[in-house]
């Protein structure tokens, strides 16, 4: 048994997100204003399915716990319920999740779960429908909130709703969006907007803080911390005071940076190990696989390029740049 996956900072990693596909349907403008990038992968270089399972197998093999598929839109992907069923059989995986946008979900919630998965997690930043297509640039509001409800039905729980909030779209919905938590018991999280826009149109003033964000539902619905500790989670999180059902998160990168804990790395589609949402330098992990290297080497490789994981984000420095990739292409 190899050691535990350490960077040279000593944080364990346990988290491994793997973008299946950079292609998605919707056009949020926090992530993809402006349509498919210039450039989807081509074919060739997006790893298979077999590939993924042997990929997500090596990284449980050095300690991986938590395997979460993200896009793109991951559902785009063809029969992703096939990869699902291979990855749920992969022994040592404790936590099998899947980000999505929902378009499709209400149909297929059921096979995913069946298949194996665990529990997803649904992009959603409003619950008024103008918003709602004003923000991801189409109008399928009713759909997506099918797919919560048939992620609740089917048991894919707990579901949790991803909500970035951006001044000036979304910030006086936020106690809404804790409403609905607490009406339909789920695990709500606000995110801070973070410079990965393909559009550019991130700036400082669009950054609605964490305390703010507390600060408005708390307002409406007293909040209690929820008392664990956070380890290397994204969110601290909150119950309601009143003891309602659902919960809050909140996901505070830009001002509440939580980079010392961090425990993730992510695929690519293509292959491409990112040792951080930031990182401006990507590793083949896909043509080490197709060199033709022996699991060994290629177990090697991986805790070679943990070994090189950036200590953190530099979104507050003067001399930040946005890197290369995108949300779209990274997955979240
Ligand atoms: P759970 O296991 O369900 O708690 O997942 P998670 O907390 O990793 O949440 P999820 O994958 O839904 O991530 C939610 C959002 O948090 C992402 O879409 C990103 O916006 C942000 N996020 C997730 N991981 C990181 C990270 O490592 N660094 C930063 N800066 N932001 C992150
Ligand atoms: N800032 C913060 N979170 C983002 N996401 C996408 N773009 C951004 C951004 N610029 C998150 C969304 C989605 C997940 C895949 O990534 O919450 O749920
Ligand atoms: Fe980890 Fe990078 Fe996110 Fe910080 S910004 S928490 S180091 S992935």
């Amino acid at each position: 048994m190899k050691a535990l996956l350490k960077d040279s900072y000593g944080r364990a990693i346990r988290d491994l997100r793997v973008s299946v596909t950079d292609k998605c349907n919707f056009r949020c403008f926090y992530c993809l204003p402006h349509g498919s990038p210039e450039e989807n992968a081509p074919k060739s270089s997006v790893l298979t399915y077999e590939e993924i399972e042997l990929a997500v197998e090596l990284f449980v093999s050095l300690g991986v716990e938590k395997v979460r598929l993200t896009g793109g839109e991951p559902m785009l992907r063809r029969d992703i319920e096939t990869l699902v069923a291979k990855l749920a059989r992969v022994p040592g995986i404790k936590d099998l999740a899947l980000t999505t946008n929902a378009f499709n979900l209400a149909e297929r919630a059921a096979g995913l779960k069946a298949a194996g998965l665990d529990r997803v997690t649904v992009s959603l930043d409003s619950l008024r429908r103008a918003a709602f297509t004003e923000i991801t640039g189409v109008d399928m509001l009713g759909r997506v909130l099918e797919g919560v409800r048939a992620a609740q039905r089917v048991g894919l729980t707990p579901v949790k709703v991803n909500a970035v909030v951006v001044r000036g779209h979304n910030e006086t919905e936020v106690a809404d969006l804790a409403a609905f938590a607490r009406e339909n018991d789920i695990h709500v999280r606000f995110i801070e907007y973070m410079p990965l826009d393909s559009g550019h149109g991130w700036s400082r003033e669009s950054v609605v803080s964490g305390a703010e964000i507390r600060r408005r539902i708390h307002e409406r619905f007293p909040l209690v911390a929820v008392g664990v500790e956070r380890g290397s989670e994204t969110a601290t999180r909150y119950r309601f005071a009143d003891g309602a059902p659902g919960e809050v998160g909140i996901i505070a990168p830009v001002t509440e940076p939580f980079c010392g804990a961090c425990s993730r790395v992510r695929l690519t589609a293509d292959g491409q190990i990112r040792t951080c949402l930031f990182s401006k330098v990507e590793h083949s992990l896909r043509d080490v696989m197709r060199s033709g290297a022996s699991r060994a080497e290629m177990a090697d490789y991986i805790e070679s390029v943990v070994l090189k994981k950036e200590p953190r984000h530099y979104i507050n420095e003067t001399h930040f740049e946005q890197p290369a990739r995108t949300m779209s292409l990274i997955g979240g």
